[in-house]
């Protein structure tokens, strides 16, 4: 992937760069300074343009080599398209279908002339913006190809682009100041990211935690709960998930106390992480299990972001709290019937093993209030494939006790991208929920299934406290490729997260 120190800022004056990157705006014409060096070419970019009938249609593309006239080796003229309107969201697509042709080159230096009018162009912040969607978009798992050559003719170990890429915009001390902010939560998707592409074998519980406790050596305290710990706090219900699988159990407390107020109290970030999702002894079918590697995905959401908030200073105080867990049949696995005791109390009648995510989030809901008190809980999770059948791969699921949350959640969700769409919750959804033995079991019927794995979380969180939940099944993992993701982990809900925090949450 492109190495985020490559890109720097600098004023329109002194365009360089073997690879020039300039901007056609919406109909094919050029801004002020791509104007001068088609001047400077006699002709040469506009002809090209018009010969390909290029319209500067957004992130369409044209490619002139070695243009008469010019030091450039490369101009690539890029579609603007309608950019008047253009939202921070926006930028971030552009830089990403930016960053896919950049990536293709081998070395060398580029330039972007982002400009928009006369010697108007992206603000600071759309700037950085642009520039996070090339580190994004070139992001690769490639980690276990030993094969340079696959055989398709791809180079398939070394595509790191450009040496260097210089952004020339109106304001480059501002992105520049901006980018440093956007560089760490870039990187917090790119660990979440790679959490979740990494295969099972790999990652198991134990590997998990230690990727966690690297966290240390940035300022986030890591308290890791083993399954002793876990026991002593009465966590029968993840406990009940992990009892099948060869491999440990752990909770994780990460705690970043950025605020100005050491004693605020903190957001509360809690993640789903099944290492695998085998079914249990409700086993999977073998199509169903193929990416339940990614099972993990909700943690390796707030990990990342744990990450993202250290690397950036946020001035704000966050927990974040993870269970990670394997779902496995054996000997020793629960079985389909069994009743279990949750940390809350509360008994629950495990009609499914494969409904385990959220038997894991119950006890750290539980935990979180008792220990944590925070000031809202924000679950996250690869809970139901349901929630596909809703909303496809477009938005995530939201679900929310509290308005003003989901609101906050959505409008940070238009700003990144990263989309959420609230479902209702209801009495009617809970009494699905009824146990003849228990005080629950933990499927409804065959309706509403992302809804009433929601309405069971909410079965643990306090009267009072303000609870979102976002399913996440579709969006972090098997995730269609956008500008800004080609990869099966997306990283889903890693920016959603900062910007929610950063919006409102910062002192
Ligand atoms: N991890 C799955 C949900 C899932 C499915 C995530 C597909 C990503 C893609 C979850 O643990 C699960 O198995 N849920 C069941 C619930 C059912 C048994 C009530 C499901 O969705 O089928
Ligand atoms: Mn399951
Ligand atoms: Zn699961």
């Amino acid at each position: 992937m492109i190495d985020p120190s490559v890109i720097v800022f600098s004023p329109v004056q002194k365009l360089a760069g073997e690879t020039l990157v300039i901007f056609a705006k919406d109909g094919g014409d050029l801004t002020k300074a791509a104007k001068a060096l088609d001047q400077k070419s006699g002709g040469a970019i506009s002809k090209a343009i018009k010969i390909a009938d290029f319209k500067g249609k957004a992130k369409k593309s044209l490619e002139i080599l070695a243009p008469a006239g010019l030091e450039q080796e490369r101009i690539i003229v890029a579609g603007l398209g309608k950019h008047e309107d253009y939202t921070t969201a926006d930028w971030l697509n552009l830089g990403g279908a930016l960053g896919a042709k950049l990536k293709g080159l081998k070395g060398g230096t580029a330039g972007i002339v982002a400009e928009t009018g006369a010697e108007s162009g992206p603000d600071g912040e759309s700037a950085a913006n642009m520039a996070l969607g090339i580190i994004l978009r070139s992001y690769d798992f490639k980690k276990y190809k030993t094969r340079k050559n696959a055989g398709n003719g791809e180079d398939d170990t070394a595509c790191n682009g450009p040496e260097k890429i210089e952004i020339f915009c109106v304001s480059p001390n501002e992105a520049a100041s901006h980018f440093a902010v956007l560089q760490s939560v870039g990187e917090g998707v790119i660990l979440a990211r790679d959490l979740v592409n990494e295969p099972a074998n790999a990652l198991g519980p134990a590997e998990f935690i230690d990727k966690i406790r690297e966290l240390e050596k940035l300022g986030v305290e890591v308290d890791v709960l083993d399954a002793q710990k876990l026991r002593e706090e009465k966590m029968g219900a993840i406990l009940a998930v992990g009892q099948g699988s060869e491999r440990p159990t752990f909770a994780a407390v990460m705690r970043w106390n950025g605020g100005k107020n050491k004693r605020s109290k903190p957001l509360a970030f809690i993640g789903k992480g099944v290492v695998f999702d085998s079914g249990g002894l409700s086993l999977k079918p073998g199509e169903g299990m193929i990416d339940m590697k990614g099972d993990m995905a909700g943690a390796a959401c707030v990990t990342g972001l744990m990450l993202a908030l250290a690397k950036r200073q946020a001035p704000v105080n966050v927990v974040g709290v993870v269970g990670i867990v394997e779902n496995m049949p054996s000997g020793s696995a629960q079985r389909p019937g069994d009743v279990i005791t949750s940390k809350s109390g509360q008994t629950i009648e495990v009609l499914n093993t494969d409904a385990e995510g959220r038997l894991v989030l119950a006890d750290l809901i539980t935990y979180t209030q008792e220990h944590l008190k925070p000031k809202f809980i924000v679950t996250l999770a690869t809970l139901t494939g349901a929630i596909i059948v809703a909303l496809g791969k477009e938005h995530a699921g939201l679900f929310s006790t509290d308005d003003q949350l989901a609101d906050r959640l959505t409008k940070a969700g238009l700003e990144t991208g990263e989309k959420v769409w609230r479902l209702p919750l209801g009495d009617a959804y809970d009494k699905q929920l009824e146990s003849k033995v228990a005080d629950m079991k933990n499927i409804g019927s065959r309706d509403a299934g992302s809804i009433t794995a929601a309405q069971f979380l909410k079965r643990f969180v306090d009267d009072g406290m303000a609870w979102a939940h976002i399913d996440i099944a579709g969006t972090a993992m098997a995730a269609p490729s956008t500008d800004v993701n080609q990869s099966w982990g997306s990283g889903f809900g890693v920016r959603l997260l900062d910007r929610l925090i950063a919006r409102y949450y910062e002192s």
